[in-house]
């Protein structure tokens, strides 16, 4: 979007009624037929403008998209989001978010698509990535710790999508899956995938790479994942603002982290567990391809799944695949 087109936008926003041809092409010293040009641009990215003779353009609604002309205004962080790349289609945003920081985009540089056409979840798994409904996030991170933290980044990430979307939708019995799920109602709504890029000694980035399912129609999910997997709107009946819940994602995120990189996960840990979905249950685990069996009995201080197997002894695990064999 060219700065006259969020120019023209701005001016349809401050209005209540309608803005005439002629105050635009005065402000932004264009033509008629250019005028008509950013009109047709903004209307093509979902906003809808009413024309009409002699009176000129009026915003009716925007588009319930994460544009950066929707997202920019609403954010109250420092870092996060204020470089931000919005592609309407793409295969990864983790990917695009990898390649800049390769090229040394500063920590809170945001990638955001409105459909995946690659979108990947952990273990090589799918991330499905359908447009005009979702959250596909990646946001690029430089702490400032030692890469043996970097796992609790999908913890921390986790709980920050649980918080942002409490506030939008109250009363969801939001719950977090120990690694990178949130779940609700016993079904997947996000997932984190976090990419390393370090050193022994250091992390040179990290990309935080968030899905989370917003306003995909029930019957949307492809056979595999129905059943298995949910949306806000089912969820809270209501068709949630794209904008508004990726703002408030990104200003927990950057508290969050920030608090982190300070503190660790301690300050975070009695939230986590307290949402924590695997209590108590018997699980497997899958890890580095052999698979263990146990009972959770919670989380450690660094983030650890801590297991009670067969033998009474107590295991923990720093990553890997959780099944549970009957919620
Ligand atoms: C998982 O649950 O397995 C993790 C899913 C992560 C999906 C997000 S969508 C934005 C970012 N880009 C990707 O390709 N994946 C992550």
């Amino acid at each position: 979007m060219t700065p006259t087109t969020v120019g023209i936008l701005d001016l349809l926003r401050r209005s209540q009624g309608y803005v005439s041809g002629e105050a635009m092409c005065v402000q932004h010293g264009i033509s008629r037929a250019a005028v008509w040009k950013h009109i047709g641009g903004l209307r093509e990215l979902g906003y809808r403008i009413s024309s009409a003779p002699r009176r000129g353009y009026r915003l009716d609604a925007a588009p319930n998209s994460p544009l950066p002309t929707e997202v920019l205004p609403l954010l109250a962080t420092h870092r996060f989001g204020r470089a931000y790349h919005f592609l309407r289609r793409t295969d990864s945003t983790n990917r695009v978010a990898g390649e800049l920081a390769e090229a040394g985009a500063a920590e809170g540089t945001t990638v955001v698509a409105d459909t995946q056409t690659a979108g990947r979840g952990r273990l090589g798994r799918e991330w499905f990535s359908p447009p005009g409904v979702n959250l596909y996030v990646s946001i690029i991170l430089r702490p400032r710790v030692q890469p043996v933290r970097a796992p609790q980044l999908a913890l921390v990430a986790g709980l920050c999508v649980v918080r942002a979307v409490r506030c939008l939708c109250p009363g969801l019995p939001l719950r977090l899956k120990w690694p990178n799920d949130v779940y609700c109602d016993r079904r997947k709504l996000a997932g984190v995938l976090c990419d390393l890029s370090a050193d022994m000694d250091e992390i040179r980035h990290l990309i935080l790479g968030i899905g989370v399912n917003v306003n995909l129609p029930p019957t949307g999910f492809p056979g595999g994942l129905a059943g298995a997997a949910v949306t806000l709107q089912e969820m809270a009946g209501i068709e949630v603002s794209r904008p508004q819940l990726l703002a408030g994602l990104l200003a927990e995120l950057e508290q969050a982290v920030e608090l982190w990189v300070d503190e660790g996960l301690g300050p975070l840990l009695d939230e986590w567990r307290h949402l924590s979905i695997l209590e108590g249950r018997e699980v497997r685990v899958h890890v580095l391809g052999q698979e263990l069996t146990g009972t959770v009995t919670g989380l450690s201080r660094e983030g650890a799944l801590r297991l009670r197997t067969a033998t009474g002894k107590v295991r923990e695990v720093l990553s890997g695949d959780v099944t549970v064999a009957e919620w």
